[in-house]
């Protein structure tokens, strides 16, 4: 049986012995327990990257496969050195872009367990830019494995109350620190292998990283070989229970007539069609109940988006109409996501 725990919330913002919660916190990590942490893409379920329980444990709390690997997150630019080959291109990244939303895939060192790695002789190592997850690690004095802190497959957490209503009851504390600032997960970027490749759009592009690295591709390095490179990709993820429908701006409106009607046909009493969109998306159904406004920039729909589709579960949504973006800049990760909630990416 699992165990279970009176999970504490932890507030960052008013917590008046923040120094002392910190260093229980940090304990708790290198007891091998898990926390759930705030960072600037989304909450993660952290845990001490060079136990090989604590990683068990991770997979075990998502219910995630364990053949997924794990982020490595580290506070100052050298902690990477013990855990991973730094090359000079690794090293200027890092520079550019730490703290902040990139992960860089480098060849792994043996200190790492394979739980952490999923087995892979590589790691993704990423120094996330929010003041508590760097207090955190720092507090703890070990480098933290962590992925998303919501159950494998739902849609990642973007609040410390979303993290609540996955984890409360598995782990024993979650440090709420506001709402997330980018909203989408990090850049993956393999720097492992002779071309690097993006693995995972994020915030950053591949527009941002060409400066770095002239010709790197926008294009997602999915498989290799027929192996999806970056294991996550292959599995479902950001599902909300109703299925999920993508739709040009000008047409959700009919959109919303015909599945309507639809719906009705096929015996649901008051059919509700949950609309995630733009102003101009929402064009026509003022009266409609079930919108979300995810507002107007990619980048806001970006910082709204996972909310938006754990609401659509939370009103019970019979269907979900999401706005598509434009394939360019932060609209790139976004519409990965959606695609990805909607199914239509399967890998
Ligand atoms: O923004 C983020 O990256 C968040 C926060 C908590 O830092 N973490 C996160 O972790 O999104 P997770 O585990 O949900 O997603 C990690 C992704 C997965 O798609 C995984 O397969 C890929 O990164 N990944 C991790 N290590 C890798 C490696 N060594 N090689 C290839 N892909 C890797
Ligand atoms: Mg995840």
């Amino acid at each position: 049986m699992d165990k279970k725990f009176a999970t504490k919330m932890l507030d960052y913002f008013t917590e008046p012995d923040l120094d002392g919660a910190f260093a229980k916190a940090g304990r708790l990590i290198r007891a091998g327990e898990l926390v759930a942490f705030p960072t600037e893409t989304v909450y993660g379920l952290g845990g001490n990257a060079l136990n090989a329980e604590a990683a068990a444990k991770i997979y075990q709390t998502k219910g995630r496969p364990s053949d997924n690997p794990l982020i490595v997150h580290i506070a100052e630019e050298a902690d990477a050195e013990p855990l991973a080959e730094v090359t000079p291109l690794a090293r200027e990244l890092m520079a550019a872009f730490w703290p902040g939303p990139l992960t860089m895939v480098l060849p792994a060192k043996s200190i790492l367990p394979h739980a952490t790695t999923g087995g892979l002789n590589t790691v993704g190592l990423r120094m996330p830019a929010h003041t508590a997850a760097l207090k955190l690690i720092k507090a703890a004095g070990v480098p933290i494995a962590a992925p998303s802190a919501n159950i494998s497959g739902r849609p990642s957490p973007t609040s410390a109350d979303h993290v609540w209503h996955d984890m409360a009851g598995k782990i024993p504390l979650i440090i709420d620190g506001g709402d997330a600032a980018a909203g989408l997960e990090s850049t993956v970027l393999d720097l492992s292998s002779e071309v690097p490749a993006i693995l995972r759009p994020g915030v950053i592009t591949a527009a941002d990283l060409a400066e770095f690295i002239p010709g790197l591709s926008e294009e997602t390095r999915l498989a290799d070989g027929g192996i999806a490179r970056a294991p996550g990709m292959k599995y479902r993820h950001y599902a909300p229970k109703a299925k999920v429908l993508l739709c040009r701006p000008q047409d959700i409106y009919n959109t919303y007539l015909a599945e309507y009607q639809r719906l009705l046909d096929e015996g649901v009493a008051a059919p509700k069609i949950a609309v995630l969109a733009t102003m101009q998306g929402l064009t026509g159904l003022a009266q409609a109940e079930n919108c979300f406004l995810l507002g107007e920039k990619p980048e806001h729909a970006a910082q709204n988006l996972f909310a938006a589709l754990r609401w659509t579960d939370e009103i019970d949504a019979d269907l979900v109409l999401a706005e598509m973006f434009e394939e360019k800049g932060v609209g790139i990760a976004l519409m990965n996501r959606l695609k990805k909630a909607a199914g239509v990416l399967d890998k």
